[in-house]
């Protein structure tokens, strides 16, 4: 441990230390399975927290020998502490129409997505879903999440006053849709860019709430509404975009008619300038060669949705040349197309995906693309994603002796990469003994 650490120590007003087996990650482990220096693993570890951030971390013994005598230690021995999951894209106002059958995406969305969200209208019912989802994904192990609301202003204040009240770092903007869509859900171009504008101003980096210009896709938008959300984007190049590519063989059927003058789906946004650093698309599975070029050269991001994409028939997304193309990729679990809030059953998925497309994903890069890969494609690293020291202590307890057959199964483990990836295919919300943000619990397993 530093000497700067410890100056961070004796001086934090607030600090409590954690005594478990650590594990986060330093680097992007690659397709490798083993390679043991992307990350850190520390069998008895301890990490202390001061005024919300990481202000030490190591071998438990060390750290105690530096640690001042009041500050109090949880033993969470026999447990796990990582990094909290980060979600790189999901909608909170569709909590409660999981598993809800159709046979693809468009009829999904006109048969149940937009009757659900049209009762956004009332804040009393957004402020009521936005809770029972922040519920969901924290007792899941997620402590960040890329949200998208609905197209009523309201709905957003509803989720970022849930997220300040439990002072979670949550990225989400309101939805901007004005064609394609019922009557009761459809804005306008000129009023969604004041909406969005309004917002952003209200609640990016207010607290720890960060804003994302949110147009559905492009079918739901005009081609003015999407010049709007372009200048928007450029801006404010410090907020967030967030928007669906590329998911469905209809929805891309459907873009080529409405623009068709655009080289693939993903120009249509690139047009409007919407491809740059902090601008995350969700899915992305039938990107070609030249898309995936301009994803890297943009520095934008894809959340990859593998429960919705199974649960959906949408398509399978190819790690191996995302990998190659060295785009940035995250794990999501686009709710309520996907079909589980866990990050952990979400990697489940993920592996079946790139097995059935040839590709072998392996643990350990399945938890770095739901941490600090996660952290990485939202721009985000240095702030969070892993425990550097100044990092803001979002962190889970994981739980091996969960289940009978988790604690059966886990003594089997050799190795990291098996340890965790027996984590990625049998665990689930009951893997998550507790979660952390800013350094304060927000959720204990019963
Ligand atoms: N494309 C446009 N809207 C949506 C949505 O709500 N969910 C999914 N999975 N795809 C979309
Ligand atoms: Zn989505």
């Amino acid at each position: 441990m530093s000497k700067l650490s410890i100056h961070l120590l004796t001086n934090a007003q607030q600090r409590c230390a954690y005594r478990a087996s650590i594990f986060h990650f330093l680097r992007d482990p690659g397709l490798q399975e083993f390679d043991s220096s992307a990350y850190q693993s520390i069998d008895d570890g301890l990490l202390v927290v001061a005024d919300g951030k990481v202000a030490a971390l190591g071998q438990y013994e060390e750290v105690l020998a530096e640690l001042p005598s009041d500050c109090p230690i949880i033993d969470y021995r026999g447990k796990w502490i990582m990094p909290g999951f980060i979600d790189s894209h999901v909608h909170y106002p569709q909590s409660e129409m999981i598993a809800s059958p159709a046979p693809g995406l468009l009829p999904w969305l006109e048969r149940y997505t937009f009757p659900t969200e049209a009762k956004f209208a009332d804040p009393i019912h957004a402020r009521n879903v936005a809770e029972f989802f922040l519920q969901q994904i924290l007792a899941s192990g997620t402590t960040t999440a890329m949200v998208y609301c609905t197209v009523h202003p309201s709905s957003v204040d509803a989720f970022f006053n849930a997220s300040a009240a439990r002072n979670l770092r949550m990225i989400a903007g309101k939805v901007m849709m004005d064609r394609n869509c019922p009557d009761y859900l459809r804005d306008t171009a000129e009023q969604s860019a004041l909406d969005s504008e309004a917002l952003l101003q209200r609640w990016h980096k207010q607290g720890r709430a960060l804003y994302a210009i949110t147009p559905r896709f492009a079918p739901t938008s005009t081609p003015a509404q999407l010049q709007l959300a372009g200048e928007l984007a450029q801006r404010y190049s410090d907020a967030y975009v967030q928007t669906h590519v590329a998911e469905n063989l209809d929805e891309i059927a459907w873009v080529k008619e409405l623009f068709p003058q655009a080289r693939s789906y993903l120009a249509v946004y690139e047009q409007y300038q919407m491809l740059r650093p902090r601008a995350m698309f969700g899915h992305s599975i039938w990107l070609d060669e030249a898309d995936r070029r301009s994803m890297q050269e943009s520095g934008a991001a894809s959340a990859v949705c593998p429960t919705s994409n199974l649960f959906l028939g949408s398509g399978l997304f190819d790690f191996a040349l995302a990998q190659q193309s060295a785009m940035h990729y995250s794990l999501a679990s686009d709710i309520g197309g996907g079909t589980s809030f866990s990050m952990l059953q979400t990697m489940q998925a993920a592996y079946k995906v790139a097995r059935m497309g040839g590709c072998y994903l392996p643990a350990l890069k399945m938890f770095y693309q739901a941490t600090l890969g996660a952290a990485r494609s939202l721009q985000l690293e240095g702030v969070l994603g892993n425990f550097a020291i100044g990092n803001e202590a979002d962190f889970i307890v994981l739980d091996p002796h969960a289940t009978p057959l988790l604690e059966r199964r886990t003594q089997q483990c050799n190795n990291m990469e098996e340890f965790l990836f027996v984590l990625a295919i049998l665990g689930d919300d009951r893997t998550i003994y507790a979660t952390y943000s800013g350094g304060a619990c927000q959720h204990q397993r019963i």
